[in-house]
């Protein structure tokens, strides 16, 4: 797959085994580093970091590594960038030379967001090993890290050089964890059609037959949903042409819910498959969706294991009046009226909107958190 942003042009390498493969696809495709500095977290490390160093050592590079003091949100911080910036100025990295992020989406965040400001932007690698990293964050750009009560705070937008991709490294990776980033790929299949027109085949299919437990199934569609990611990013790369507000899918209830829980509840993908099933529940009171197709989209989520939501939002005592705030809250929020997307027709084509009020919501809410 290659991702064309304004800023660059890179290739996305997707394949089974295909980690072992890193020396020479940096040295390939960045040809003038000499030196990467490779962040990744506790849990991570001891899994691929050793097999990872000696790839890159080999190929002549010098490699440094930092490992974040924690796995997880709480790595995403200014303090743990900081030393990032630290060893970097120690190993004397140049421009030229690569920040290298190995790990989920946390650290794929971190280590971009130094790698775009540290001397105001060294190359950057991207080697991702959660389902949510692999299908969404590690590609397009977005880098971050949190600030004060800010999630994503603190950021850039700034394309990686590469991103390498080995499903086999989701074979450590817990159950709950794959299921979550599921999430985000059955959202790419909701979203098929809007993005692409032409869209060749139904991707909603193939995820009704897609086994989690089998690892050569994860190859397609990861390069499916990166190209749909791709196609999205190079019409948009900055989420200035609303465009890029597609991804948001689910999105709105979904912050919602991981705000209004301090983000303990919820793992995000668990959030956004939740807010789907609202997206798609509330267009069918809409009048913009079929029952059938809320039907069939309930099918797929349960045959991917993306059900049981609501009673989480349930046992954390959430209230609709309160989550409606939220929703207004967020930056897409105006007038009282919400920007929501909302599945249309038949599955895979959405509108973006901001028909329907706060208290349309509320009421909707109030019904569907029993
Ligand atoms: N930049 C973007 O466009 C974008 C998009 C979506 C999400 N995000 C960000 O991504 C982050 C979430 O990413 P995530 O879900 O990957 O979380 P994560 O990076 O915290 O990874 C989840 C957990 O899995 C562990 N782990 C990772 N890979 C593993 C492996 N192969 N085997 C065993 N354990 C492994 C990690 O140590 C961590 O404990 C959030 O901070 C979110 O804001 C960014
Ligand atoms: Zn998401």
């Amino acid at each position: 797959v290659a991702i064309t942003a304004q800023a660059k042009q890179y290739p996305i390498v997707i394949g089974q085994g295909a980690l072992a493969t890193v020396g020479s696809l940096v040295a390939q495709h960045l040809p003038k580093t000499q030196q990467v500095l490779i962040v990744s977290d506790p849990t991570v490390a001891p899994l691929y970091l050793q097999a990872v160093c000696q790839r890159l050592e080999a190929q002549g590079l010098v490699v440094g590594t930092v490992i974040t003091p924690v796995a997880g949100e709480g790595a995403k911080t200014l303090a743990v960038a900081q030393a990032v910036y630290q060893q970097a100025h120690h190993m004397g990295l140049s421009r030229q030379d690569a920040i290298v992020a190995l790990g989920g989406g946390v650290v794929g965040d971190l280590a971009g967001f130094c790698a775009a400001t540290y001397f105001r932007g060294t190359q950057f690698v991207q080697l991702p090993t959660t389902v949510l990293a692999q299908v969404d964050s590690s590609v397009g750009g977005k880098v971050a890290v949190n600030f004060e009560n800010s999630k994503n705070g603190i950021g850039a937008f700034y394309q990686p050089n590469l991103v390498l991709i080995d499903p086999d490294t989701l074979s450590t990776l817990a159950p709950r964890e794959i299921k979550a980033g599921l999430a985000e790929v059955l959202k790419y299949a909701l979203l098929q059609h809007t993005i692409s027109p032409d869209w060749p085949d139904d991707f909603l299919e193939t995820l009704a037959t897609f086994s989690p437990q089998r690892p050569a199934d994860y190859s397609p569609i990861i390069e499916t949903c990166c190209r749909l990611k791709a196609l999205v990013v190079a019409a948009d790369e900055t989420e200035s042409k609303g465009v890029r507000a597609l991804l948001n899918l689910g999105h709105t209830f979904a912050h919602a819910y991981e705000a209004i829980t301090n983000y303990a509840v919820f793992l995000h993908g668990e959030a956004v498959a939740l807010g789907m099933d609202h997206a798609c529940q509330f267009a069918v009171e809409q009048g913009l969706l079929p029952v059938a197709q809320y039907q069939r989209y309930q099918a797929v989520a349960q045959h991917l294991g993306l059900v049981g939501y609501p009673s989480l939002a349930t046992q954390a005592g959430v209230s609709a009046t309160a989550l409606v705030d939220l929703m207004l809250h967020d930056k897409k929020a105006s007038h009282g009226q919400l920007t929501l997307v909302l599945p249309q027709n038949t599955l895979g084509h959405v509108v973006l909107t901001q028909a329907y009020s706060a208290d349309a919501m509320r009421s909707f809410l109030s019904r569907v958190i029993r």
